[in-house]
């Protein structure tokens, strides 16, 4: 994975944070089902956190134990360097998710906009094996990908699209869908990208 971590590191040193597709000022949607399903004591985990602003609304709201994984460290590097004295409060991991073995288990993993970029099959199941072991029983699970009538690509990369059910078929028995719709999201020149929020309560 080597291509994709050169890949990311090279989006985000040559671009601002507002210059790539998916930003957002506020993640709000996401904000909703993190806050929703867990306490402000609960471990957090934002896989491919980038530089989203979710952490930065999660410590506002008091939660402190949110940890972000990226596989670029330089995506990393711009929300510390946002956060300033509050990145301490945060765990950070630069690590590529098909290869991270998790060393505890999360109350909420949110995921936006990275699971899609995982278009082979043994890239998805390791992906799904990471979360199996990184979220405890009755955890819940927030993903965002882009829908079925979604874009094909996304910073140049092909994506697999997704609706609700075909995500829950792809996670398996063991993360039961319990929520889901549709979000419209605008990049910062207006195009329009038909993402799907899918959340799921992992079973035992
Ligand atoms: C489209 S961006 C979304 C960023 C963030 N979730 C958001 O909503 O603003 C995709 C992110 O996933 C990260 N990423 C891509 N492939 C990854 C992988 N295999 N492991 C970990 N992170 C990855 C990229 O570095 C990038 O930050």
């Amino acid at each position: 994975m080597a291509d994709a971590r050169d890949h990311w590191e090279n989006v985000y040193t040559t671009k601002a944070e507002t210059e790539v597709s998916w930003y957002q000022p506020r993640s709000d949607r996401s904000l909703a089902h993190v806050t929703a399903a867990a306490g402000p004591a609960d471990p957090i985990i934002d896989i491919g956190g980038g530089a989203s602003t979710l952490v930065d609304d999660l410590l506002l709201r008091c939660f402190v134990d949110v940890t972000v994984l990226d596989v670029a460290e330089a995506a990393l590097s711009k929300s510390k360097a946002r956060l300033g004295a509050r990145a301490g409060e945060v765990r950070w991991i630069v690590a590529d998710i098909t290869q991270w073995q998790p060393d505890r288990r999360y109350k909420v993993w949110h995921d936006r906009a990275v699971f899609h970029f995982l278009t082979g099959d043994a890239q998805q199941t390791a992906y799904v094996a990471a979360l199996t072991a990184g979220t405890m029983p009755g955890a819940t699970v927030v993903m965002a990908t882009f829908a079925l009538d979604g874009p094909e690509k996304c910073s140049g990369l092909a994506v697999q699209r997704y609706s609700p059910q075909t995500l829950a078929a792809r996670l398996g028995p063991a993360f039961e869908l319990v929520d889901a719709g549709a979000e419209s999201h605008h990049t910062p020149w207006g195009a329009e990208q038909k993402f799907s929020y899918a959340v799921f309560r992992r079973r035992g």
